[in-house]
């Protein structure tokens, strides 16, 4: 038995390395942290937390780019250049994300996240039109709705105790990302019935763990772990949650045609919802499962992105009280009162708060990785990485680079965006969105909400902590996750 055991595992292990070959090969050439084949680099083979694999991509500083790291029995090439990171993200042979991506599928369907190249062009290509500059400035009326009955709500409890940044940016984020692309009112701030933030919080942070431990990838394993009962249960209350959303449009739909032929033909455009429901009960070019799955995508990375970031802000603020006061001057320079509506014309006029946004999203990336995988082999300078291999930028690295960023990288200071400083640094090593034809498709989306957040909020408040960055942990979920509760003292402005 033994015996056949040996022979069926020798058999096995010689296959493994003869379609490997090219990556073994590589891998030798390469720097990076001790390997086993099949068991993959040590450290991570004894499997990793959420909160290890953030520890684990800082360690990628400790090598230089191009690395290897092996994960069971995948290479990954990790990078942390700019000059490599752009032969990889505009490569044509690299417009797919890792396989690590289909772990999303059972909780968010398939969407633009998730897709391989060939689909995710023709998704992309279409639902790219909903995210014009037209329809962003449409949405500006219903941010700053949101963000008064936001203000009103922290007014009530300012000055009392430290609040827990979470129990208000969150509802508001949730409120905001469902009314600008569902055109569906939740109204969380009010009812705080977050199930579905939780349940997208738990699908988010088991996919990683998925990602980080070689024994959940396998279905059959994953389906005996403690972890799939909490993913099963998430992944109900998402498809639930949209397809109530998507009954309720289809309905909506039907009735505007009877209607108005408002929907045909015409050339005015859509936003998220009205697109994607066109292309699946007109055009027919969607199917029911498509679009769950990009509403689904949308509304999640939305949601999380865009209300970690804010949360960051707001703890940077707080921890350089300086760049509080700079914003807040800026504010006042300008004429804005605390009644006001912010105006899409003015927002390019804070060029202080741009330049402390663009630095929050440098110091405390709310991404913490990138990937790709090859669809053909190509040279990262002597370097030949073949197809197949998953690519992994590391974002908190790159935007930490010395290098790049001189020797006060990691000094929080948001006069390195001032356009003189920033013309000497390297296209790609500030890409906190992505860049390229895969790069991250709510950029504008995301600059207009914290803009229009940040000033409703420093206008009317003052935010003091006790925390440090030093304090401050964070776990791998799509987007970097804060562990700590982020608990602020907020003062009322009285001038
Ligand atoms: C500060 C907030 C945000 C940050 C830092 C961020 C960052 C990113 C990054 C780094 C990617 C990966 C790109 C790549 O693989 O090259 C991405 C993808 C994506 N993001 Fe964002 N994002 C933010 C806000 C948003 C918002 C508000 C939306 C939508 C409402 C959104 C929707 C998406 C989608 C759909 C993708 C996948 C794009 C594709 O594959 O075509 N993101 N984002």
């Amino acid at each position: 038995m033994l015996l056949i055991v040996g022979v069926f595992f020798f058999v096995f292990l010689i296959n493994h390395l003869w379609t490997k070959r090219d990556q073994y090969r590589l891998s030798w050439k390469l720097n990076g942290p001790a390997m086993l084949p099949l068991i993959g680099t040590l450290e991570i083979a004894q499997g990793l937390s959420n909160e290890d694999a953030i520890e684990l991509l800082k360690r990628s500083a400790d090598y230089s780019s191009p690395i290897k790291v092996w994960l069971g029995p995948n290479m990954y090439i990790v990078l942390t250049k700019p000059e490599h990171v752009e032969i990889i993200l505009s490569a044509p042979e690299c417009f797919s994300r890792s396989s690590d991506y289909n772990f999303l599928k059972p909780a968010l369907g398939d969407g633009l996240l998730s897709l391989d190249a060939s689909k995710w062009k023709l998704h992309r290509k279409l639902i790219n039109s909903t995210f014009n500059l037209k329809i962003l400035k449409s949405f500006v009326p219903i941010f700053n709705k949101e963000f008064k009955m936001m203000i009103s709500q922290i007014s009530k409890i300012a000055g009392k105790y430290p609040i827990d940044l979470n129990e208000y940016i969150e509802p508001v984020t949730l409120d905001i990302v469902c009314q600008t692309t569902m055109g569906m009112q939740l109204n969380n701030q009010n009812n705080q019935d977050l199930a579905f933030v939780d349940a997208i919080k738990n699908a988010l942070n088991i996919i990683m763990k998925r990602n980080l431990n070689v024994i959940l990838w396998s279905d059959v394993l994953f389906r005996m772990s403690s972890y799939f009962k909490t993913a099963q249960r998430s992944s109900e209350v998402c498809y639930s949650f949209v397809n109530k959303i998507l009954q309720k449009k289809k309905e909506e739909f039907k009735e505007s045609l009877i209607d108005s032929s408002e929907h045909q033909g015409s050339r005015k455009p859509m936003v998220f919802i009205d697109l994607v429901m066109k292309l699946l009960m007109t055009d027919k070019q969607f199917t029911e499962k498509e679009v769950i799955g990009e509403i689904n995508t949308i509304i999640a990375t939305g949601f999380e992105t865009t209300a970690t970031t804010t949360i960051n802000c707001i703890l940077a603020m707080a921890m350089f009280p300086e760049c509080q006061e700079m914003i807040y001057e800026e504010i006042k320079s300008l004429k804005w009162n605390k009644d006001d509506d912010v105006q899409y014309e003015d927002m390019s006029k804070f060029e202080y708060l741009d330049r402390f946004i663009k630095e929050t999203l440098r110091f405390i990336p709310t991404i913490p990785f990138i990937t790709r995988t090859t669809s053909a082999s190509l040279q990262i300078e002597k370097y030949e990485i073949p197809k197949g291999v998953t690519i992994l930028i590391i974002l908190s690295t790159l935007l930490k680079d010395k290098e790049s960023w001189g020797p006060i990288a990691n000094q929080f200071d948001p006069n390195r965006f001032l356009p003189e400083n920033i013309t000497k640094v390297h296209r790609y090593a500030y890409i906190p969105f992505s860049t390229g034809p895969r790069n991250c498709i709510g950029i504008k989306y995301a600059n207009i909400f914290l803009k229009t957040i940040l000033i409703h909020l420093v206008g009317n408040f003052k935010f003091k902590t006790e925390l440090r960055m030093s304090d401050l942990r964070y776990e791998a979920s799509v987007s970097a996750k804060l562990i700590n509760k982020p608990m602020v003292y907020v003062e009322k402005r009285i001038d």
